[in-house]
């Protein structure tokens, strides 16, 4: 890589990125060019805009282009399953992969496409980053999109107590407990509609309360639950990042609930498949940094 005020790409640089559709407004180049620059890697993070049509060839041409490691992001996550050699355990159980690392043998042999899914370790090492236990909680998850399905897999993989999957579609949260319980063996798990009757006593007993849904991203977006009765030790965590504190989060920490938002998760997620790639820890403040720089620039 040559340096200076601008980082130029040579021969040597190895390069990884993001596949996409739409890409424009993906912040993980900045957060992963700031890794690489502050740990002196010489390699590149590139944002490819990749229509669905396109996604096999896509991924193929990891290896016809000699690229190192890719992101999966929206829609990709579980269309690109059948075009790896390999699929990780949690990758597996959720269904989704976010991060491809190419293995490519030293002598002769094929390279290997190996996915991975960060989100589920992303969102453990966020809660580790509060002190944050799961062991014997009471966890209520609002969602049941993709986001829902790897939290709700990290806590039943980390002995919770019993799981809420809390969904405006119950059909959907049904088919997401019946899948956990399923493959994990794990059965405390409860799909309930958003207009339940039980929903405030399940609420004054959650310890750790997590908001899947994309309510919450606009201003005018309305609080989905009745959160009068939410309890004030409860941890409320919004995998929004931006705004980076929703109604839902004003609302808990003024009734006194220690509260989080999405940004940690999607940093750790970053720095697991910056880990992956490089093999080396990943410099978390400085992706956090140029997170939210990107962010608010
Ligand atoms: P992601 O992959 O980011 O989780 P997703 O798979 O589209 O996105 O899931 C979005 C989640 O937000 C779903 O649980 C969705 O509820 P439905 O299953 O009923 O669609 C939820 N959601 C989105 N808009 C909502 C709204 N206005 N009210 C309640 N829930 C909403």
């Amino acid at each position: 890589m040559i340096t200076g005020k601008i980082c130029l790409p040579t021969g040597k640089t190895k390069i990884v990125g993001v596949f996409g559709y739409p890409i424009k407004h993906s912040l993980s180049p900045a957060m992963h060019n700031s890794a690489f620059k502050h740990c002196n890697l010489d390699f590149i993070y590139i944002p490819f805009e990749v229509k669905p049509d396109n996604l096999k060839d896509a991924i193929k041409s990891l290896i016809a282009l000699n690229i190192n490691g890719i992101n999966l992001t929206i829609p990709h996550k579980e269309a690109c399953l059948p075009y790896l050699d390999e699929i990780k355990r949690e990758a597996k159980l959720i269904g989704a992969v976010n991060t491809i690392e190419v293995i490519r043998p030293r002598k002769l042999g094929t390279p290997k496409l190996i996915g991975h899914n960060t989100d589920s370790l992303g969102f453990i090492r966020s809660l580790k980053e509060f002190n944050i236990n799961l062991r014997d909680k009471t966890v209520l998850i609002l969602g049941a999109g993709g986001a829902a399905k790897a939290v709700c897999f990290a806590c039943v993989l980390n002995g919770i107590k019993e799981i809420y999957i809390v969904n405006r579609t119950l059909k959907k949260a049904d088919i997401l407990a019946e899948n956990l319980k399923n493959k994990t063996n794990f059965k405390n798990i409860f799909s309930i509609p958003l207009e339940d009757t039980h929903l405030k006593n399940i609420l004054e007993k959650t310890n750790l309360f997590v908001n899947a849904t994309s309510v919450g991203m606009k201003k005018n977006d309305p609080l989905i639950v009745p959160v009068d009765y939410l309890n004030k030790k409860t941890i409320v965590y919004d995998l929004i990042y931006n705004p980076d504190r929703t109604k839902l989060l004003k609302f808990a920490k003024k009734k006194g609930c220690f509260t989080i938002n999405g940004e940690s998760m999607l940093v750790h997620q970053g720095a697991l498949s910056y880990e992956i790639w490089t093999k080396k820890n990943a410099p978390v403040e400085v992706m956090r940094k140029a997170l939210r720089k990107a962010l608010n620039g």
